[in-house]
């Protein structure tokens, strides 16, 4: 069976945290017209389609992803005319835009919970799950995502309501059927406008399993899999949302994928299934997490990288379709968790490029890779801003962990690593704002910048526009195969696509030199990130795609 072509496999996709993407106000805070003012960079750089997470009505308490309006534009990001200029502007340039939809839960100040939450027999009572406590306590005992009990208590009606994040995110009951009307309605709005599509927020998660019972796991990742994702109504809900809307539009629909793994991938993104187009996992991503979570740290390898990739494209073969990124803005910056981005961050950002340019999947790049942005380290715990950083820090002081322990926590794996503004030139702020910005701008952004970059020989932006327009030329990095090969070094990582040609990747992935084991005689040597004459010795962290010459040439 062949893969079947898609224009969303074979684009490439681009992330904008807009808050922190660009301000034209001077209000510190990212906007619409700031987007605009940028389009030609993005186009620029060789990006097809730009993913912006959520820029809706919202009380911001998780940034957005708690909506209290899915009809309206918050005003710090603009007006919904704004909004139509983007749209507009976007298709101008060839490129198409697609939004973020988080309806796994909206705020607690949404007109739905408002009216929810007034009275038990009120008709939105059932939009949301309420529970009776027990023994004087909340009903389960479910953890939140975001640390704490899942389960807030209303004094109004003396009941519990569930939120898997903040308790400003009451969980949303699909169960009911004038709901899922109104989701509808909110995709269909959005389509009518003629955006390209949507990414799904947590997606897994919208049905429940309706027993609430406590559960025994003890092991986060397990929980997420086994209690709060894929339960027993997900598949139903997510293709009445393909029938009843979605399939009458030419967009593309991507799910997050918290507890999606390759043993129940296909069941989401199966071409025969009217799901999703694909997803983004998020193996690789939980990656180094132990059993409490991302604060709370295990060694993991790139053996363990290698594998999943393998394992997941062994999974999905030819039915189906997932996004490849190794960054956004939940995780840290990819060339400070993945590369070195110390004495090698050109480099090891570059090699990153390559790898999630040129494995199967939709490329997904978040804002600032382009140019190779890292982690931040502040010195004050009060200069985060992420209220998954206050929330889970309670719980760890509480259970005796030291302020100063907790904040190398967060400077490693804090999801502000990848919030602070975009580093355009070295003027104050980066560039970013006129003003204050909400949050502060990385410190290395006087030689961490766009406009340093495009100035530079052998720039990370520079490579990135060189293997994307490789990308658009060599459909075979689209569609097809993947298989990695077996090297003598752990440090190599090496891997073949096979279609029309045969395209040949060769990763170092280590501070040292490695020898190249392979017979390249056949071979013509299309890109690479280092200067290097010496085929048969790789430099750190150098990165080479090699081409398989026909017999005839
Ligand atoms: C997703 C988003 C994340 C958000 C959460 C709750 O994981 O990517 O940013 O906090 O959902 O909506």
């Amino acid at each position: 069976m062949a893969v079947t072509k898609k224009w969303w496999k074979e684009e490439v996709i681009y992330q904008i945290y807009p808050r922190s993407f660009q301000d034209s106000t001077g209000d510190g805070i990212g906007d619409i017209q700031g987007i605009i003012s940028r389009l030609d960079h993005l186009k620029d750089l060789g990006i097809d389609i730009i993913w912006i997470c959520p820029i809706y009505m919202s009380p911001n308490d998780d940034n957005g992803y708690d909506i209290s309006d899915y009809y309206e534009i918050h005003p710090e990001f603009g007006t919904m005319a704004d909004f139509d200029q983007l749209l507009d502007e976007v298709h101008s340039r060839g490129m198409r835009l697609i939004m973020d939809l988080v309806l796994n839960h909206s705020s607690d100040e949404h007109e739905w919970f408002e009216k929810s939450r007034a009275s038990k027999d009120n008709p939105y009572r059932d939009y949301y799950f309420w529970k009776p406590g027990k023994n004087g306590g909340p009903p389960n005992n479910f953890n939140s995502i975001f640390g704490g009990s899942a389960w807030e208590y209303d004094e109004i009606t003396d009941e519990y309501y569930l939120h898997l994040f903040t308790k400003k995110q009451p969980d949303l009951n699909w169960e009911s059927d004038a709901l899922r009307n109104e989701v509808y309605k909110i995709i269909r709005y959005w389509l009518e406008k003629g955006i390209d599509g949507f990414r799904m927020d947590v997606i897994p998660c919208i049905s429940k399993r309706l027993e609430f019972a406590d559960t025994e796991l003890d092991d986060f990742n397990r929980v997420i899999e086994e209690v709060y994702a894929n339960g027993p109504r997900v598949h139903e809900f997510i293709n009445a949302m393909y029938e009843q809307v979605i399939k009458n539009y030419d967009v593309m629909t991507v799910g997050e994928g918290p507890g999606i793994k390759p043993h129940n991938c296909l069941l989401y993104i199966g071409e025969d299934r009217n799901e999703l187009d694909f997803v983004f996992h998020l193996e690789h991503m939980f990656l180094g997490h132990g059993p409490l979570g991302k604060f709370d740290p295990i060694p993991f390898s790139w053996r363990d990288i290698k594998d999943i990739f393998q394992r997941w494209d062994d999974a999905i073969g030819e039915s189906g379709w997932i996004s490849i990124f190794l960054d956004n803005h939940d995780f840290p910056r990819m060339v400070s968790r993945f590369g070195n981005d110390q004495e090698y961050r050109v480099e090891s950002a570059q090699l990153l490029a390559l790898l999630i340019l040129t494995l199967r999947g939709t490329p997904c790049i978040y804002q600032g890779s382009e140019i190779g942005m890292t982690n931040v380290h502040f010195d004050k715990i009060e200069d985060y801003r992420d209220i998954e950083v206050f929330n889970v820090q309670k719980e760890y002081l509480d259970r005796g962990m030291s302020p100063a322990e907790f904040l190398s926590l967060v400077h490693d794996n804090g999801r502000d690593n990848v919030r602070t503004p975009m580093q355009w030139d070295a003027s104050a702020h980066g560039g970013f704002t006129n003003g204050t910005p909400w949050i502060n701008v990385n410190p290395n952004y006087s030689t961490i910048n766009v406009a340093r970059e495009r100035e530079k020989s052998n720039s990370i932006f520079g490579f990135y526009q060189e293997v994307l327009q490789y990308r658009k030329h060599h459909k075979t990095l689209v569609y097809g195969t993947y298989q990695e090969i077996s090297t003598a070094s752990d440090d190599l990582y090496v891997y073949q696509r096979v279609g029309e040609e045969t395209l040949i990747i060769v990763l170092n992935h280590s501070n040292n030199q490695q020898k190249l084991e392979m017979d390249i005689t056949d071979m013509h040597l299309d890109l690479q990130n280092r200067d290097n004459p010496n085929e048969a010795v790789l430099q750190p962290w150098e990165a080479r795609l090699y081409r398989k010459k026909h017999k005839s040439s």
